[in-house]
């Protein structure tokens, strides 16, 4: 079958294969090519490793100078009648290749990592493939429902404001516009739910039982990551829903912290750029600070995507010289300090002012969007030739 991006508002219903391993192969170059990460863990544990800021640690970890054996966790779709599958699940299988070609052990469990079984198998994985032993821990799991292990309901994430309505511009990429939206405040409920399906309960169940199960190395570190961003997106994320949530995440994360402390180990959460990813799409009217953001840090020279933040994180924040991560004075790593320039905001302020429905594309970057969007999903690499034939069996012959 020939493949071709099929896009639903804000949903790509489709996945290249090909397109999906230039994807990884791109982002290891990259790791390959960069200052290289230095005394960085032997063993990680990464949950949410298919797509986005997971996948882009991931790649960094066993490609950017520490060849770290992994072991992958993500919840993804294989081909079917339903459909050639999602992008991670080809992700997750390309990315096993390469770490192979290269002699760097990674194994990929799909499942649903609020599950008790998941969890078992992930705990029996690392005796049986890992010596037992983890020494990084990546949570990077985004999703909009999380599992009520009392009564086996969906608490479902509402991303909204808190206390009053928004109104605001909203890109949809399906019809390549940008339209009206309006965003009536949380409910004490929605604000409720929010929090435990993207707050940091679930980070700290995970790791209570790791401790618990001694499958955490001494001097283990763990990672979560989260956005605050620049004041004029406060309304939607840092004071509304999801700003609730990753408060919880920052207080979780000292208090595991704390739990980590009879290992020596060492939790922290990475505040990220704002980028394009499967996720971050659905963040009603953030469009428009995107295209803003993307176009002015590209001129200053100062963009990055996921795989930069990444390299970043292991080679200067995390795994440093002088064996010490480097935090602001709220224990936060910071990789948004080039966003939050005090030029770069000015410039994203006076460029926002002017967009409107009808020039986004030409004003903000909306090539540089759409890009990210489709690479995503393995569409628009020119090494690729989208008018091949894809069989479903050679599809389905792919494992993870
Ligand atoms: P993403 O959608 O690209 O990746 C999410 C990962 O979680 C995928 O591997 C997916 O398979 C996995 N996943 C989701 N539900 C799962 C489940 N039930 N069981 C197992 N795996 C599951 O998301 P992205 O954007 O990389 O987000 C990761 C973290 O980074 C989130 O905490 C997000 O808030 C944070 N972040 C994202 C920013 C952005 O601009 N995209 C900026 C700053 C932080």
């Amino acid at each position: 079958m020939i493949i071709s991006p099929v896009i639903k508002g804000v949903v790509a219903r489709s996945a290249h294969p090909l397109g999906c391993r230039e994807a990884v192969k791109q982002q290891i170059a990259y790791c390959q090519s960069a200052p290289q990460v230095h005394d960085g863990p032997k063993r990680a544990l990464i949950l949410g490793a298919s797509s986005g800021f997971g996948l882009a640690s991931r790649i960094s970890l066993s490609f950017g100078g520490s060849r770290t054996e992994t072991l992958g966790i993500s919840f993804e779709r294989g081909p079917s009648e339903k459909g050639v599958g999602s992008a991670g699940w080809y992700n997750n299988i390309y990315f096993r290749q390469e770490a192979e070609k290269a002699g760097v052990k990674s194994i990929n469990l799909i499942g649903d990592a609020f599950s008790p079984q998941t969890r078992e198998q992930v705990i029996r994985t690392i005796r049986e493939e890992f010596d037992g032993q983890i020494d990084l821990v990546i949570y990077s799991l985004a999703s909009g429902v999380r599992p009520d292990p009392q009564t086996g309901e969906f608490w479902r994430s509402a991303i909204k404001p808190i206390g009053h309505s928004i109104n605001g511009l909203t890109l949809d990429l399906e019809h390549e516009e940008l339209a009206e939206t309006s965003l009536s405040p949380a409910s004490d409920q929605e604000i409720h739910d929010t929090v435990k399906v993207m707050g940091g309960e679930d980070w700290e169940e995970w790791i209570t039982l790791l401790i618990k199960e001694g499958v955490l190395a001494d001097g283990c570190k763990t990672i979560a990551y989260s956005y605050i961003g620049p004041k004029s997106t406060y309304p939607i994320y840092h004071l509304g829903t999801l700003g609730q949530a990753k408060l919880d995440l920052h207080n979780k994360a000292d208090l595991i912290h704390q739990q980590l402390q009879d290992i020596k180990g060492e939790a922290h959460v990475a505040v990220c750029k704002a980028l394009v990813t499967k996720a971050s799409v659905f963040i009603p009217g953030f469009s428009p600070y995107l295209l803003a953001l993307f176009k002015v840090m590209k001129i200053m020279g100062l963009h990055e995507g996921c795989i930069e933040q990444a390299q970043r994180l292991f080679n200067s924040k995390l795994y440093t010289a002088a064996d010490e991560t480097v935090t602001d004075e709220n224990r936060l790593i910071r990789l948004d300090d080039w966003e939050l320039r005090d030029d770069v905001q000015l410039a994203v302020t006076e460029l926002m002012a002017e967009i409107t429905p009808e020039n986004f594309k030409q004003l903000g970057d909306f090539d540089g969007y759409q890009e990210d969007f489709l690479k995503l999903n393995g569409f628009g690499f020119d090494s690729i030739d989208y008018g091949q034939d894809i069989s479903m069996t050679f599809m389905e012959s792919l494992k993870p």
